[in-house]
């Protein structure tokens, strides 16, 4: 296998640790705080696939704001205070500790690296940026230009677009096993990033590889 030209990656879960938000205000959230952060994005998931095959058209902070509210009013333990601090945390989010490294190591090889996420474009910025790694991105591409949400194939063109490379020269990665399904039917040589040890599924639209986090593209 050649080195892929360029590497693009999903960022949240992938990049950003999306329970670093409920997980710094657990305490004052109560036990069920994991419960509201997996609600929080399964909501804001499921949301984005209803406006997707529904051909609306709505921000990605909108449903997060939406699939939080949500989660709130399903888990409990959070008043209107909290559910500010938990956006604004949202909003700066913490990388796992890994992806600084790995994307210098990436770029130091010749490669590009990218972002295509279902982020706003001003919610990739805040948390790259917030994340410490300002500059450290050939490209930052949000859905917003396909005006649809991933999986459709028309936002991964958006990294074909962007790059100049063809599918089969992007390595594309995400912790999200249906991202890595979209990816994968577009033609994208794909590395699911399993970092909770889940089971494999969508067996019709299988990785290319699967790796714990994203030392193992090293
Ligand atoms: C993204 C979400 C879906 O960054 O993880 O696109």
């Amino acid at each position: 296998m050649t080195e892929p030209k360029s590497y693009v990656f999903d960022a949240y879960g992938t990049l950003f640790d999306v329970h670093s938000a409920a997980a710094q205000h657990a305490a004052a959230i109560g036990e069920r705080w994991q419960v509201l952060s997996e609600n929080w994005r399964t909501k804001q998931l499921e949301y984005s696939w209803v406006r997707a095959l529904a051909g609306r058209q709505v921000s990605f902070w909108q449903i997060t704001e939406d699939a939080l509210d949500f989660a709130i009013a399903t888990a409990g333990g959070a008043g209107s205070q909290l559910r500010g601090e938990l956006l604004e945390a949202y909003r700066h989010l913490q990388a796992y500790p890994e992806v600084p490294d790995v994307l210098s190591k990436l770029k130091a090889r010749g490669a590009k690296v990218a972002i295509l996420s279902n982020g706003d474009p001003d919610m990739l910025a805040t948390a790259v940026g917030s994340a410490g790694l300002s500059g450290a991105f050939d490209a930052v591409m949000s859905v917003k230009e396909a005006g649809i949400f991933k999986p459709a194939q028309q936002v991964y063109q958006l990294a074909v677009d962007q790059t100049g490379a063809s599918p089969s020269e992007i390595s594309f990665q995400s912790s999200n096993r249906w991202d890595i399904a979209g990816a994968s039917a577009f033609g994208f040589r794909t590395v699911w990033i399993n970092r909770t040890s889940r089971a494999d599924e969508y067996q019709d639209l299988a990785s290319d590889a699967v790796v714990a986090d994203l030392t193992g593209l090293l």
